[in-house]
């Protein structure tokens, strides 16, 4: 039985793990990886799916936007599923749990780049993001929206920015302080 619970910090390297075995390395370079560097992700709302073994085999995040100002939305991303177990339903799993939760939550727009055939069936479509753009390039057919909230992307225009929280950093000052506190003075650092 796979189950899909909430992400941990201890799932980090086999999420990234599965990411790269789905995308690559390129996968960095994807202009909607521009709203998630630097950001956590939605609380609540980063789930994964684990196999019997204990193994990760699904991962799908959410990420807070405005989509155009002042109009709160989440951007859907990356969804992956491990490639020994993909056209089993697991992806499609983890959508409706992620959109389930986020209407739980009480968040009223999903927005998300991928291949329309796809995610039409979870009722996304190209309709509300005719006037949103994306920082850097994409294909417009790819760029989809879904309202769990009727209405909330009429009239939706303007760039779509990132808005979520922060991730800390460490303070770079900090590091090197202690590094030198442990290190003979001919050798510190400037
Ligand atoms: C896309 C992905 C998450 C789907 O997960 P999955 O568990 O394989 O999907 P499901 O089993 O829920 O759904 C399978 C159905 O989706 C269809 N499907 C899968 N990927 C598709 C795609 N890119 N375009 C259109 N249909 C697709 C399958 O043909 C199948 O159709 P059917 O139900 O009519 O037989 C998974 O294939 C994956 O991780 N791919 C690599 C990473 C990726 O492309 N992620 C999406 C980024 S946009």
């Amino acid at each position: 039985m796979i189950t899909i619970r909430e992400e941990s910090f201890s799932d980090f390297d086999a999420r990234e793990a599965l990411l790269d075995t789905c995308f690559g390395p390129a996968r960095f370079l994807k202009t909607c990886e521009r709203l998630r560097e630097g950001r956590l992700p939605a609380q609540g709302l980063s789930l994964v799916a684990e196999a019997e073994d204990g193994s990760l085999v699904g991962t799908v995040r959410l990420w807070h936007v405005s989509a155009g100002p002042g109009r709160p939305a989440l951007m859907l991303g990356p969804l992956a599923v491990d490639p020994a177990l993909q056209g089993l339903g697991l992806g499609g799993r983890l959508m409706r749990e992620a959109l389930r939760r986020a209407r739980e939550l009480g968040h009223s727009a999903v927005l998300l780049v991928g291949d329309a055939p796809y995610y039409e069936r979870f009722g996304f479509s190209r309709e509300a993001t005719d006037a949103l753009w994306l920082p850097g390039p994409y294909e417009r057919d790819r760029f989809l929206a879904l309202e769990l909230l009727p209405g909330t992307l009429q009239g939706a225009r303007g760039l779509v920015s990132a808005t979520g929280e922060f991730q800390e950093r460490p303070n770079l000052a900090v590091l090197v302080a202690a590094a030198n506190a442990n290190t003979p003075p001919a050798h510190r650092a400037a």
